[in-house]
């Protein structure tokens, strides 16, 4: 490891568990610390999500963007032992693609270990995710990726499990039990949207569709599922004594956290919120180990926000016409360079310039190629975040902001809705809040209030010193501090791993 890198790792001088999560709505670039600290770690594990997840890592040049497997199963020739843990929803036809990626790289995954007590992510998940997001009134803007409604059946007690991959009879009797409630959920669907959802590609084109009277055929899915048996079985292990031994054994653990605390079913944005835990709390329980065997969690956070999909943003640079522009599923990265390649980061008109700052940021999903919805830092919520992550942050991407003149962070909200009933209070329009409120119509008639600051023109992605960062981003970033409690530990100034700044 070089000099530099090692500078780096001090920060984790004293610690055997390290968690690495996102105190907004994901894609904070989580996906760099997690493959740096992976070097660091000798177990690297995934605790919560699933294939809805998109984290990009880029080694030596190659960028990989892995859905499903732990980002440090890069690291598998080197011995780390990468697990997929018992929170995480498990996707086999979306792991067997990763791992044969990875095996066209030369990547063999020998060190991976699967949860048998994982849920198991299956074709009617997918589906009846892909038929709500067609339904327009029960819209999230979600992945489609199954994620719901496989947790959906964790807590209605009807869900199967990775062990189940493993007993033929036992997963039979449990499929055709889950199968009958999607029966009646499809059965009083629109046919021709039904018949649309069930030859999507996510779907294997049809492969899992019944010829008629019923929608799914199980004996199709089993003879499927009973194929990734064979190629996962040696993975399948008890995970949860895997890593509380580990840690036992003093050995270095990370938890590689998925998605972002703003979408954590518990703290979130709710409804517009995935349907797993972000928090350090989520991530200990999907580990199986205690929360207070966390030594220390990083929470990051991107020096500007992004969303995707639907839920209120009041930081969103150019409001609602930027929320229905990402989210007509109608624009690529593609259009966007083509119609607003030239568009300034200074652009007087918000709607344009946040366009011009997603071109230049690349803020477009992993998993979904969408465009991010793209705002100032919003830091009522960050602060709500880390009551929950603790203070501890990294700030990712604030060298996207060169160049732009006057730089924005919202420290509170005034609110524009009707009279709202908080416990023994009442939210009066035009009232002045400095703390998330609890419902999601609320904090979408939330209007920013903005401070403003210079910006700094020179770029920063080769700056390795903290004091050596432009007076006019110290500033901001100290005032990020102060007004949400964080402690910053670095700061990311590019997307390599050298391209990273230790707090002084
Ligand atoms: P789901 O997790 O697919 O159910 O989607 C629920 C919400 O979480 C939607 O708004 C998604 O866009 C969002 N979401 C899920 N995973 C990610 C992620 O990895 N990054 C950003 N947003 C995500």
């Amino acid at each position: 490891m070089n000099q530099y890198l090692s500078t780096v790792f001090s920060i984790l001088n004293g610690i055997r568990t390290l968690a690495i999560t996102c105190a907004g709505w994901g894609d904070s670039g989580k996906g760099k610390f997690v493959d740096l600290f992976a070097r660091w770690a000798s177990l690297i594990i995934r605790c919560t999500g699933g294939p809805n997840a998109g984290h990009t890592i880029v080694v030596d040049g190659k960028t990989y963007i892995l859905h499903q497997l732990p980002s440090g199963i890069l690291y598998d020739a080197e011995g780390k032992l990468n697990v997929i843990g018992s929170g995480v929803a498990f996707d086999p036809t979306e792991a067997t693609k990763e791992l044969a990626m990875l095996a066209l790289e030369g990547i063999l995954c020998r060190n991976l270990r699967i949860s048998y007590r994982a849920p198991l992510l299956l074709p009617q998940h997918i589906a009846l995710d892909l038929l709500k997001e067609m339904e327009s009134t029960s819209r999230i803007g979600t992945t489609g990726r199954g994620i719901g409604p496989c947790y959906t059946d964790r807590v209605a007690r009807r869900g199967l499990t990775v062990n189940d991959l493993l007993n033929k009879d036992i997963f039979v009797r449990k499929l055709r039990r889950n199968l009958a409630e999607y029966e009646r959920i499809f059965g009083s669907a629109d046919p021709e949207v039904v018949a649309q959802v069930m030859r999507h590609e996510r779907l294997l084109g049809g492969r899992y569709a019944a010829a008629k009277g019923r929608t799914f055929d199980p004996d199709a899915i089993l003879e499927q599922y009973l194929q990734y048996a064979e190629g996962f079985r040696e993975f399948i292990c008890d995970t949860d004594e895997l890593v509380r031994e580990s840690i036992h054994q003093g050995q270095r653990v990370l938890l590689e956290g998925a998605q972002g605390l703003l979408l954590s079913i518990e703290y979130g944005t709710y409804p517009f919120v995935t349907s797993s835990e972000c928090s350090p709390r989520g991530l200990a329980m999907g580990a199986g180990i205690s929360e207070r065997a966390i030594d220390l969690n990083l929470g990051v956070v991107k020096f500007y926000d992004t969303r995707v999909g639907k839920g209120p943003f009041p930081s969103e640079i150019g409001g609602s016409q930027s929320e229905a522009w990402c989210n007509s599923g109608k624009v690529l990265q593609a259009d966007e360079a083509r119609d607003y390649g030239t568009a300034s980061v200074n652009d007087p008109d918000p709607f344009t310039q946040g366009i011009a700052l997603r071109l230049k940021a690349g803020e477009y999903g992993a998993t979904t190629k969408r465009p991010r919805r793209i705002g100032w830092r919003d830091l009522v919520m960050l602060r709500h975040a880390l009551r929950i992550l603790g203070p501890d942050i990294i700030v990712t991407k604030p060298d996207v902001l060169s160049g732009v003149e006057r730089v924005k962070t919202c420290g509170s909200y005034r609110y524009i809705g009707p009279c709202y009933r908080i416990g023994g209070k009442t939210l009066e329009p035009g009232a002045h809040l400095t703390d998330c409120p609890p419902d999601s119509d609320v904090l979408s008639a939330c209007e920013p209030v903005y401070r403003e600051y210079d910006g700094w023109q020179e770029p920063i992605g080769d700056i390795r010193e903290f004091m050596e960062l432009p007076t006019n981003l110290r500033k901001v970033l100290r005032h990020m501090e102060t007004a949400t409690n964080a402690r910053l530990r670095l700061v990311s100034v590019g997307p390599s791993r050298e391209q990273t700044v230790v707090a002084s």
